[in-house]
Order: C-alpha cells, then structure tokens, then sequence
C-alpha cells in the first residue's frame, strides 16, 4: 500500500516577469481568471484530492496570498450589514481551517527545484504533491484526485503529463517513455526543455506532481541545470530505477496561465462556461470578431 498523500506543495516564488506590468507589486498567482485568482483554484484542487496541509513557498512581495486566506473582517462585516449573505459565505469558504496553511520563503529564486527544497521540513518524511498554480487545469474530476486515484497502489512518483506538440517541447520537462497503456506511462527518462530534435517523446508534464521525500536528498546539492537554475526535473530523473516513476494522462483542459495568451484564452473558456457571464460573453465575443 502507498502512503497516503496529506500535504501540497504550491511553489509561488517566481517573479512573474511575463506578465509586467501586473505583476509588480502583485503577485502572478493573484490574476483572476473570470472572478477568482489561480491560487484559490489551485487549493480548491488539492482541497479536492484530500489534501490537508497547504504548504506555500513564497518571495518578497507575495503577502497578498496569505491575506486572501484569511479573515477580511471589515469586508465581512459590510456585506452583512447590507445583506449580502451569500456574498460574504463565498468571501468566507475560500478560508481554510486553521493550521492548515504554511509559509515559508525561497530567499532568491533560484529555480522550481530549489523553491521545492525550501519545503523540506514542512514536507517531512512523506510523499507529497506539487501544485503550479499558474497550470489551471478545467477537468470534471479534478487533476490532483485523478493523480491521487492512480497513485494509490502504486506508490512512487507520478506525473501529469500531456503530449504537445513537437515544436513547443522547448517549453516543457520532457519524457522517455517505458511501457504505455495509453493512460499511464512508465518513465524511464527525463530531460528538461529539450529541442525538438532532440526529445525523446512529446510527452510533457505539466505543473502537477506527486513525490516521495528522497526528492529532498537529491536536491540537497543544489546543482543547476537549464537555464542555470536548480531545475525539479533533473532531481526528479535521479529517481528512475530507484523508485516507481509513472506519467498519468490526465483527463481535462490545461491552460497555461503564466503566458499571456494561455491566461487569457483561460478567462474566456471558463466564462463562456457560466450561466452568469456566459450568454454575454458569447454575445460581446460574437461583435467583436
Ligand atoms: P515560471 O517558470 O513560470 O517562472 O515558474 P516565473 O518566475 O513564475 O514567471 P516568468 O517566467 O518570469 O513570467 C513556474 C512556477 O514555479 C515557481 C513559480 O512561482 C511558478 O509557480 N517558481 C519558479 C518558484 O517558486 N521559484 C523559482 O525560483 C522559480
């Protein structure tokens, strides 16, 4: 039997800089698609997947998120004195339960695998996932219970992963691929934003993980990869045939959210798709084209 996963690790350090100027002074994971910033929908699916404890790595100037966590007593105190119950219940649910949420701070960022390593502690001893809340991906059954549901029995480490296509594995961690039943593929390599020519497949994970603590062990040693940072990727190879390393196709729409036309293409997706905003996007998008 695995271990059961009960923590999530949401890397939120990075600088944003794809989305200057908005990113500034707020954080990229503050954006909004429709009316609810990524970070929320990222917890939303790691609440989802029966995670108990939420564990942020965070960077100067992120102190945002922590207050969208918390308590807006005014904000609540307005909306019932004017009767906005149902307003002030959704401002209210978005708050998980004390000592759930913990912070702690990657002092310079020097890439995702080192921002995983600040959580080490936090982490412990256990396997754990790894949520990038600028992925946002729109699935009936959400990403990280898809993951969770294939990981049970098999333990080790899991991926999500998608294929794209040959031209933009530039972009991704890519994999070598063992046996496949078209759902679930066994890992047998993994390289970090291969050249077209040169990847093994156009399998490329996307910013969900699952992983067992020796992760930590291997990053220990800080080395760099691409781009001279301290990449999860390659710490993440070192695990091939020590450990179960799986790729799960997940089932669902994935949005880039860190790229402006992914995070824009995200907003008019998923508004299209409500009964609120829907029927008048469709009108305005119908003018407008
Ligand atoms: P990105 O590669 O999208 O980098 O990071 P970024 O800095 O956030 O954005 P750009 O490219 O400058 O626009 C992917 C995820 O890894 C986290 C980011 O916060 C994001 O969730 N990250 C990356 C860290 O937490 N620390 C790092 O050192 C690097």
């Amino acid at each position: 039997m695995s271990r059961r996963v009960r923590k999530a690790v949401f890397p939120v350090a990075g600088l944003g800089t794809r989305f200057l100027p908005a990113t500034k002074s707020m954080p990229k994971e503050m954006l909004t698609v429709v009316d609810k910033p990524l970070i929320q929908y990222a917890l939303e699916e790691a609440k989802a997947a029966g995670i108990e404890q939420f564990i942020f790595v965070t960077g100067r100037g992120k102190s945002a998120m922590e207050d969208h966590f918390d308590h807006a007593f005014e904000l609540e105190a307005t909306l019932r004195a004017r009767g906005k119950d149902e307003l002030m219940e959704g401002a209210r649910n978005s708050i998980p339960p004390a000592g759930q949420l913990f912070y702690t701070r990657q002092q310079q960022p020097l890439g995702l695998g080192h921002a995983v390593w600040c959580a080490r502690h936090l982490v412990g001893d256990e396997p754990f996932a790894v949520l990038l809340p600028d992925d946002l991906v729109d699935a009936k059954t959400p990403c990280l219970r898809q993951m969770v549901d294939a990981y049970e029995g098999r333990g080790g480490n899991l991926v999500a992963v998608m294929d794209v296509p040959r031209e933009h594995t530039k972009r991704y961690g890519v994999l070598a691929v063992g046996a496949d039943d078209g759902r679930i593929a066994e890992v047998r390599g993994l390289v970090e934003k291969p050249d077209p020519a040169d990847a093994p497949s156009t399998l490329s994970i996307i910013g969900r993980y699952i992983l067992q603590p020796e992760i930590f062990t291997i990053l220990d040693a800080g080395e760099k990869g691409a781009g001279g940072e301290i990449q999860l990727t390659d710490a993440m190879a070192k695990l091939i045939g020590r450990q179960p390393f799986h790729g799960l196709r997940f089932e669902g729409t994935r949005f880039d959210c860190g790229d402006k036309l992914g995070f824009l293409t995200a907003n008019v997706a998923l508004a299209l798709a409500r009964k609120d905003v829907g029927p008048g996007l469709r009108e305005a998008l119908g003018r407008l084209l």
